[in-house]
């Protein structure tokens, strides 16, 4: 039998760090839902300590999954690891994944302590974290550029004292496979209770390594647990990308000899849902989730693809969870096919109430757009969601001018606080003159980071996703909006970012 590969992700924790892409818990508790059915192993719901937001989204967390282990983060220190433990306490199944850095320069520049002080901390932290629970993993930050004498003292002392998972961590994405993979394979050479322990690659992308470096940890040092992140999101250039090693892992069992538990169907619906959470756009020619990833344009290979299919596919899109856009419902399809829809595509909705609201919605956009597609009750049910998150401000109505020549303006409408207001702007086009508008009322004073429209479906007829990043004192949050016009889904995404800068729950930055 092949051995298991465990798929531990870290999009909650490690992909939140990547500036903008910080999540409130609403958000998080849906991805992990998505996490869940994709059947990942572990789910890195954030880090306890950090802020009372990330400790709230780890809690909910805790309590809602029962499949996967839900695991936080904190330093090597008793109090992130009590934190951490209290968090964690609802979950079936929980994991306290606790680290130092070993390098010598995070321990001498950053750190400060010397490499004796590292050791004892831990030592005490692991054994500390044991009382809490039997899942206990360890991580050298910074481990591939640590010297292999201490490592192998640290990781040998932090085994004894019950860490059950050993994460070789390449934090700053500097390893290339075949020294990461020997380095590896020297740790669990030369420790002598290696076999104590589960061995994971944890990788970052600063030279696009990250996927490499992880597979080379696999098969030259044996690791059987994977780090990884939806669409390889995370600090910097990012972390490995989950749906590319799962991939490479099944489509290659015939050299890679290892069996991992993922649903694949569910990657590109998990992809979808993390870039329209986050903003952050898939690129077209990214592998597996990409837009252009099953897409063969030259004629010779439509051609082969026609008369053979593995002639140049060497996954089917279906297996990963492509569909072909499909007109789903229409104006006259009635609650019963929606609702029914709406359980096919996975989508919980709390409470019948909020099934009827999603439902009047779907009304409102068959009534203006003849075929409705998945991504468009996707896209609508999330903006439904956005909209109850700490909805402050509501949008209302939109009248907008725009014509050659002219400066464009827009009167909007919308509520905050529950009191309706109606204001007037003018701009370099019509989404300026909109957020103008809001701004002339709202007065947030933050600076937009991103705007971005994507059209969800093909064709002209298609709703626009807007996404709007917005920063204050600190804080970037990001609001999504969806509508055939996209002026107004601009103006939606606006207010949805408003929303979530008036909320004071969120953290005000992911990184410590
Ligand atoms: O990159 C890193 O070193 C980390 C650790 C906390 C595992 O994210
Ligand atoms: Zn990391």
């Amino acid at each position: 039998m092949a051995d298991k590969l465990i798929i531990f992700d870290t999009t909650l924790r490690d992909g939140e760090q990547s500036p903008g892409a910080s999540m409130t818990k609403d958000e998080k508790i849906r991805i992990a839902k998505q996490l869940e059915r994709l059947r990942v192993d572990v789910i890195e719901a954030g880090f306890a300590a950090a802020s009372p937001g990330d400790f709230e989204s780890i809690k909910a967390i805790a309590g809602i999954i029962k499949e996967s282990t839900v695991c936080s983060l904190s330093r090597a220190n008793d109090r992130d690891i009590a934190r951490a433990a209290e968090a964690l306490a609802p979950a079936a199944r929980k994991r306290i994944h606790t680290f130092i850095a070993t390098s010598p320069l995070h321990m001498e520049k950053k750190l400060r302590m010397s490499p004796e002080q590292v050791l004892e901390q831990a030592k005490q932290a692991v054994r500390f974290a044991r009382n809490f629970t039997d899942d206990v993993e360890f991580s050298p930050e910074d481990g591939s550029r640590s010297d292999i004498d201490f490592l192998c003292r640290v990781l040998e002392t932090v085994i004894n004292e019950g860490a059950t998972t050993i994460n070789f961590a390449d934090t700053v994405g500097y390893g290339v496979p075949e020294l990461y993979g020997n380095m590896l394979k020297t740790l669990r050479e030369r420790i002598p209770n290696s076999d104590k322990a589960v061995w994971s690659v944890h990788c970052h992308n600063d030279l696009g390594m990250a996927v490499a470096n992880s597979l080379a940890g696999i098969m030259i040092g044996g690791a059987r647990q994977i780090e990884c992140t939806i669409n390889g999101l995370g600090e910097r250039a990012g972390n490995t990308s989950l749906e590319e090693v799962v991939m490479a892992v099944k489509t290659r069992k015939d050299y890679f000899r290892l069996d991992v538990g993922i649903d694949t169907t569910q990657i590109v619906p998990a992809s979808k849902l993390v870039s329209q959470i986050t903003g952050f756009a898939v690129q077209p020619n990214k592998a597996v989730v990409g837009a252009n990833a099953f897409a063969h344009a030259s004629g010779i290979h439509q051609d082969g693809v026609l008369k053979a299919r593995d002639t140049y596919e060497i996954m089917r899109a279906e297996d990963v969870g492509w569909t072909a856009n499909k007109i789903v419902l229409g104006k006259l399809s009635g609650r019963n096919a929606f609702k029914q829809r709406l359980e096919e595509l996975g989508i919980e909705l709390e409470s019948e109430t909020e099934v009827n609201a999603a439902f009047a919605r779907f009304k409102e956009l068959a009534d203006r757009k003849a075929e409705i597609f998945d991504e468009d009750i996707i896209a609508l049910v999330a903006d439904e969601q956005h909209s109850h998150d700490n909805e402050h401000y509501r949008f209302v109505s939109l009248r907008q001018h725009s014509e050659t020549g002219e400066r464009p303006t827009a009167k909007v409408v919308f509520t905050m606080g529950g009191k309706e207001l109606a204001c007037e702007g003018q701009g370099n086009g019509p989404v300026d003159a909109t957020v103008n508008a809001i701004e002339s009322e709202a007065k947030s004073g933050s600076e937009l980071l991103l705007f971005s429209v994507n059209a969800i479906t093909t064709g002209t007829q298609s709703q626009g996703e807007v996404t709007m990043r917005l920063s204050k004192a600190g804080r970037i949050v990001n609001g999504v909006g969806a509508d055939p016009d996209i002026v107004v889904a601009s103006a939606k995404a606006y207010l949805s970012a408003l929303n979530k800068l008036h909320s004071k729950v969120d953290k005000l930055n992911p990184q410590l």
